[in-house]
């Protein structure tokens, strides 16, 4: 077991009790890089303040509002580290952020199609259909240094109808950060068409040294249109919680959100909440050691990849700890399936976000040093066999 300042390892035991989907589903010799967990213990304020809630009884439905404690914290957080101001009276919370943006489209979209940058995070393909809507992929290369938005195309999309972006900033999968320059550009484009973004910024905590996140409401004249969809548990490991924030800057819109009927079964966890506001007014130290330890694997990847995988491209990883990697140097179509079959690893392929891409895959490296040379070194030896 090894650590890099507050961060703790989990071991495979462990792992394989706290991550029950990630670890506790594979078979016992299947080492899992996967989806979008981390192989490490909880945020030590995080978890005492979930044994204090779970004390104290905290089991109850939450309150149905916006702002309180949920609010001023998700406010705090944005400040101290994207420099945003968030009005904590603007801030509601949700089940989850997939949820979150399906209510943000719902309630305040035009009933117009959906534009999805692609290779997309996967479940987003789906959440246009569930209102009728259309969704409109807008691809990005997927091999690109710089994984920008075509705004030809999206100029296009808009002028045949199109109503709203989903933009996922920074990117999974692609693992981009968007500049100021980039948002600002695409923010022109939604501007002149009187369409809407909704801005999925959930891993927006996991930004690496050399880049810096740019919240897409902090841009001047995007109050109007737009709505952030953000949660603390990419960056905390607390997604089975059930909480996310839905983030809007205008009072209208807020208040379209909270006219949302009951019957959408919106609701979110009590504990979640109070993870929540723990990750976001106590977590500051744990986040930046988390930070620390991801750039460091991010270093041990590209060296491991050099090294055992030559003719593997990876993406500049700026954000998050997932990895994309393009493996068609290799000659295989899957490498996913023949790394799970012969190599006993499971990693996510690439077509699951862009469908019909072959030879990609995207690798979850927040695990321990150990680990990772051993994803690589499985992924080496049947890419490459
Ligand atoms: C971009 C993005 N949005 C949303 C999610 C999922 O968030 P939730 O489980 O809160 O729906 C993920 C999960 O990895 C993600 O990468």
């Amino acid at each position: 077991m090894t650590s890099t300042g507050l961060i703790r390892d989990f071991t495979d035991e462990e792992a394989r009790r706290a991550l029950v989907l990630k670890w506790g589903t594979q078979d016992p010799d299947v080492l899992p890089a996967w989806v979008a967990e981390m192989d490490y213990a909880l945020a030590p304020p995080v978890a005492e303040a979930l044994q204090r809630a779970a004390a104290q009884g905290i089991t109850g439905y939450p309150a149905h509002s916006s702002g309180g404690p949920l609010g001023a914290a998700l406010a705090g957080f944005a400040a101290r580290h994207f420099d945003w101001p968030v009005d904590p009276e603007q801030v509601l919370a949700t089940v989850d952020v997939t949820a979150g943006v399906r209510i943000a489209l719902e309630a305040l979209s035009d009933h117009g199609p959906m534009v999805l940058p692609t290779p997309a995070y996967h479940p987003q393909f789906g959440i246009a259909g569930l209102s009728g809507r259309e969704t409109w992929e807008l691809p990005l290369d997927p091999d690109a240094g710089q994984a920008t938005l075509d705004l030809d195309r999206l100029d296009d999309l808009f002028s045949r109808g199109a109503r709203t972006l989903l933009l996922t900033q920074p990117h999974n999968p692609l693992g981009h950060v968007y500049t100021r320059a980039e948002l600002e550009a695409i923010r022109d484009v939604v501007v002149r068409h009187g369409a809407r973004v909704i801005s999925d910024e959930v891993h927006a905590p996991l930004v690496l040294p050399g880049a810096s996140h740019v919240p897409y409401l902090a841009l001047e004249g995007t109050a109007d249109h737009a709505v952030t969809v953000t949660a603390a548990s990419k960056a905390f490991n607390t997604p089975g919680l059930r909480c996310a924030q839905l983030v809007t800057a205008d009072p209208a819109a807020r208040d379209r959100l909270l006219a949302e009927p009951m019957c959408r079964n919106n609701s979110w966890s009590p504990l979640g909440e109070v993870a929540a506001v723990a990750a976001y007014t106590e977590g500051d130290e744990w986040l930046a050691s988390l930070v620390e330890r991801l750039d460091r694997q991010r270093g041990l990847l590209t060296s491991q990849l050099r090294q055992q995988l030559p003719l593997a491209r990876m993406r500049p990883l700026e954000a998050t700890y997932l990895a994309w990697l393009d493996l068609r140097g290799y000659g295989h179509d899957d490498p996913a399936t023949l790394a799970l079959d012969k190599g006993r690893l499971h990693v996510e392929a690439g077509d699951r976000y862009q469908p019909g891409l072959t030879g990609h895959v995207r690798v979850n490296i927040a695990t321990s040093p150990e680990r990772l040379v051993e994803i690589v070194r499985r992924l080496a030896v049947t890419v490459d066999a």
